[in-house]
């Protein structure tokens, strides 16, 4: 046999056709760990992700695992929405048309540590979720400020930072937050609410403020932009804030238990339809009083429990969760306020330790 009849030509490992769709699949894997890279902000490490918003959450003092990472200290309550009808020639939103509606919602105080004394809660919350019999859901958190404090996520984060816990001090740095809201002026309008506005002790007679704009969708298609209210039935009691020390450490929760086990406590749903000059995207700004605003029902409070095994503790309260008839508009902070709660839902659901979550509950979030 001759030299040149033994070197027979190697047969290709792989054909043509089979590399191609090789180099195909690599394409598509690696795409997709990029992708996977990018969401979880590994590649760009200066991106504001939800998770690091929630980050600097949960580094404001106390040990938030297992609660909420924001408005970590409050109480769930149950009852009715017992809409009027008024609202329904605005919205196809099932809740809106005249009927009662079941509610698991949840009182608050906007603080990072569970642990946190009443007094400390400047921004009083309330949170609903209202379900109609079609199981469509309207969930909302509300504050008692009559303004969001910031208009965009990333001022939400550098606020955040600024009141976080400095590990070699254990303090937080008062100057640090005072400097935020002298380099953010549209920040003065909620500043100069938490300045002068009466304290109370009671989460019953605050009115508690949907802040972003939302769309609401009439039978013909017709689309508004509205902000809505709930509006408390009772006058508040101004407490001097100093007095509030007195109290103890959770005056609120007892006080929504002693007026409870008295009575059903109420507040009206107002909806507050935009003029064409107001803005959709800007929760630092009021809207001005003259608005047209239309009374949709009234919520009934009948029952108080203890978060820790209350019905509440397993909502999350993403205010994007909207009937037909509801939707979001173009405000940056609702997105990133859905994708915060998703984070730290996550994060409480699995920090199970002191905090043992019970089967009736679980997997109450979408
Ligand atoms: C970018 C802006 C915001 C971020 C990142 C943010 C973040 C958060 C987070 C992480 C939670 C805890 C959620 C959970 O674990 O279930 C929370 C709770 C809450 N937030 Fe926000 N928030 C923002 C804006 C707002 C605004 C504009 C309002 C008022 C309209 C608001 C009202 C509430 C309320 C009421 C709760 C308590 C809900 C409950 O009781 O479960 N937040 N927020």
């Amino acid at each position: 046999m001759s030299e040149q009849q033994s070197v027979t030509p190697q047969a290709p490992l792989f054909s043509s056709a089979v590399l191609r769709r090789l180099t195909l699949i690599g394409g598509v894997v690696l795409a997709t760990a990029l992708a996977f890279a990018y969401a979880g902000g590994w590649l760009t490490p200066g991106r504001l992700t939800p998770a690091r918003i929630v980050e600097a959450l949960s580094e404001r003092g106390g040990n938030p695992l297992g609660h909420r990472r924001n408005h970590s200290k409050g109480a769930c309550f149950t009852g009715v929405f017992d809409a009027n009808g008024a609202a329904s020639r605005f919205s196809v939103a099932p809740m809106l048309a005249t009927g009662h509606y079941a509610v698991v919602g949840r009182f608050a105080i906007a603080v990072g540590d569970p642990d946190a004394l009443d007094l400390t809660g400047r921004v009083k919350s309330m949170a609903i979720r209202i379900v109609a019999p079609d199981g469509q859901e309207w969930r909302s958190g509300m504050n008692n400020s009559p303004v969001f404090v910031v208009s965009n996520p990333r001022d939400f984060y550098d606020l955040t930072l600024a009141q976080d816990v400095d590990p070699t001090t254990g303090k937080a740095d008062p100057a640090a937050v005072k400097r935020f809201f002298a380099s953010h002026p549209q920040s003065s309008p909620f500043a100069h609410w938490a300045q002068t506005a009466d304290w109370t002790a009671s989460w019953a007679d605050q009115t508690y403020n949907g802040l972003n704009a939302f769309r609401f969708i009439d039978a013909a298609g017709n689309s508004r932009l509205a902000r809505w209210s709930m509006r408390a039935a009772i006058q508040p009691t101004p407490v001097p804030h100093d007095a509030l020390a007195k109290l103890g450490p959770n005056f609120l929760e007892q006080d929504l238990n002693s007026r409870v086990s008295q009575g059903p406590l109420t507040w009206h749903l107002i909806l507050t339809f935009a003029a064409p000059e107001d803005p959709s995207n800007d929760a630092t700004k009021a809207w001005p009083p003259n608005r047209q605003e239309v009374d949709a029902g009234t919520l009934v409070v009948q029952k108080a429990e203890t978060e820790a095994d209350g019905p509440c503790r397993d909502i999350n309260y993403d205010p994007t969760i909207l009937p037909a008839g509801i939707a979001v508009s173009d405000d940056p902070l609702l997105p990133a306020r859905s994708a915060a709660y998703a984070k730290s839902f996550d994060l409480r659901a699995a920090e199970s330790a002191d905090y043992p979550r019970t089967a009736p509950h679980a997997g109450d979030r979408r």
